[in-house]
């Protein structure tokens, strides 16, 4: 009886064992392809967007000099900017055609962490916050943060913390890095969220907002156009530079944007675009002409 109670046991115990391990026909996770390694042309075979044939992009157009609406010879507001130069170039060398689709800014990572669009091009600081949503690229441009205000508000501040003040209104886009930056800066003043930071922009120039926190290469170029806009201080932030947002399943597309924009740095092309939009954002901004 004893041995029939062990040979018993020892059958249950390699029952048991089988049951655990008896997964063996579940697909092994494969390790995580290295797509660094491929080369454009490799990529480009294996190359799967949202809309076949097309790279579909979400942009946020009230961000001179990165994307913004210059006015064409006919009047007509397009799109311009160094983000659309590079979204353009990227599509190209991808051999896909482009479409851009204007949103607000927070849509734009809403769409993108929806996996509705293949990427964003929206000025995009790497945000830590952000990372769930997208990969990021590639940095492709440096620049930095500003606290900016007014002519006729310049003299309430004498550097930023003099801005953390009750009596302040002070402006920051919805779901940008800006937003974080005035709520850890000037948490005790009455921060108002805006969609646009055109939106912003018009109502720090109509006396309604007293400073705002912004991009310091969008504050330069929408102070050539409106010089009553004064940056008053550079503001730190430790995630500078701009990115690409990638749709976060498409590992074969944030390879090939990153060798794309690699090669856009080495070789000129991007300081080209930035040239380029910076020289049509020094007038006739259609989005900074700001009134409605
Ligand atoms: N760099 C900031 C961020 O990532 C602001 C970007 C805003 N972009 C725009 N197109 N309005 O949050």
């Amino acid at each position: 009886m004893k041995k029939f109670t062990a040979l018993l046991l020892a059958m249950l115990m390699v029952f048991a064992l089988c049951a655990c391990g008896g997964n063996s026909d579940d697909p092994v996770p494969s390790e995580a392809v290295d797509y660094s390694t491929w080369t454009l042309d490799e990529l480009k075979a294996e190359l799967k967007t949202v809309t076949d044939g097309k790279l579909t992009v979400a942009t946020s157009p009230d961000f001179a000099p990165y994307e913004f609406y210059a006015i064409d010879e006919n009047e007509n507001p397009v799109l311009a900017g160094f983000d659309i130069a590079l979204a353009g170039y990227i599509a190209e060398k991808l051999g896909l055609e482009l479409e851009i689709i204007p949103m607000d800014f927070d849509g734009t990572i809403s769409e993108l962490g929806a996996k509705k669009v293949d990427i964003a091009l929206a000025g995009y600081s790497p945000d830590p916050d952000r990372e769930s949503l997208m990969n990021f690229s590639a940095i492709y441009y440096s620049g930095g943060q500003s606290f900016v205000c007014t002519k006729a508000t310049a003299d309430k501040f004498t550097d930023l913390a003099s801005a953390n003040n009750p009596d302040y209104i002070i402006g920051a886009q919805t779901g940008s890095i800006q937003a974080d930056l005035a709520e850890e800066n000037t948490p005790d003043a009455d921060v108002i969220l805006m969609a646009k930071v055109t939106d912003i922009l018009a109502d720090m120039l109509a006396g309604k907002m007293d400073g705002a926190f912004m991009e310091t290469a969008v504050a330069e170029t929408y102070a050539l156009n409106y010089p009553d806009l004064q940056i008053l201080c550079e503001v730190p932030y430790d995630q500078e530079g701009s990115v690409a947002g990638v749709n976060k399943d498409n590992a074969i597309l944030l390879a090939a944007i990153n060798l794309i924009i690699n090669e856009a740095l080495e070789d000129g092309t991007m300081a080209a675009f930035v040239a380029d939009a910076n020289e049509a954002a020094s007038g006739n901004i259609y989005e900074g002409l700001l009134e409605d």
